[in-house]
């Protein structure tokens, strides 16, 4: 699955631009409040707007302080997933519990040097695990190879048996990246500057689609 980050959009023009990336399995829309990361974008009225305007599900990151407060809002107006940061997170398995009564996915996040393994039991309670290959706050920045460990990790435990939740990786995905993350066990890639940056968005979905597929056989329909 691809998942195009609006973050590297045109923020005037946001109906045309989902507009343009019809083809694509989830659109990923990133909260950003300037105190859990250095940058700011957009909150809940926007996504409502988003929502009203386009059919795509919406895959919303909230990269904000007190999640336990404020995430339930974007599963309440009609989010597909709401991911929230452990590291903001005073209470997961709460939070997950209030978006999916509220009808969403359930989405946990984890910044490149934050470890999995202690939220293993927190996992049981998600529908998805985001898993950050780049510093969160901004759209454009380098792959960080090492969080791919923590994919394996995750691929390994959902394929046992162990976990059952999709595998989402966000930062630094591209034509020259996707196929290493395929390999590692991602089921949805998240592409900001690879989509919006091309002179096509639907092609590079496209194109990417197919990288991941070569790259990982599991992905290839029976
Ligand atoms: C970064 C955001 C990403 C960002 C990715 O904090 O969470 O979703 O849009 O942008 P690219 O794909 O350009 O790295
Ligand atoms: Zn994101």
């Amino acid at each position: 699955m691809i998942a195009p980050s609006i973050l590297s959009a045109d923020f005037a023009r946001l109906a045309d631009e989902l507009a343009a990336i019809e083809g694509s399995d989830w659109v990923h829309v990133d909260v950003m409040d300037n105190h859990f990361v250095p940058n700011l974008t957009l909150g809940l009225p926007v996504v409502q707007s988003l929502l009203k305007a386009t059919d795509i599900p919406v895959d919303c990151h909230l990269m904000i302080s007190d999640p336990d407060r404020w995430a339930v809002g974007y599963a309440e107006a009609g989010a597909y997933n709401v991911t929230v940061h452990v590291e903001a997170a005073a209470d997961p398995i709460a939070i997950a519990r209030d978006l999916r009564a509220a009808g969403a996915k359930a989405g946990l996040s984890i910044k490149p040097d934050t470890p999995v393994e202690p939220y293993l039991e927190v996992l049981r309670e998600y529908d998805t695990l985001l898993v950050m290959s780049v510093e969160p706050g901004f759209g454009g920045q380098s792959f960080i190879e090492h969080v791919l460990d923590k994919v394996r990790t995750i691929r390994r435990l959902v394929d046992t048996g162990h976990l059952n939740l999709l595998v989402e990786i966000d930062g630094g995905i591209n034509a020259t990246t996707i196929e290493r993350a395929a390999e590692a066990g991602v089921d949805c890639f998240v592409a900001g500057s690879a989509v919006y940056g091309a002179a096509d968005p639907t092609k590079a979905i496209t194109a990417l689609r197919d990288q991941a597929r070569t790259a990982n056989h599991r992905f290839l329909p029976a």
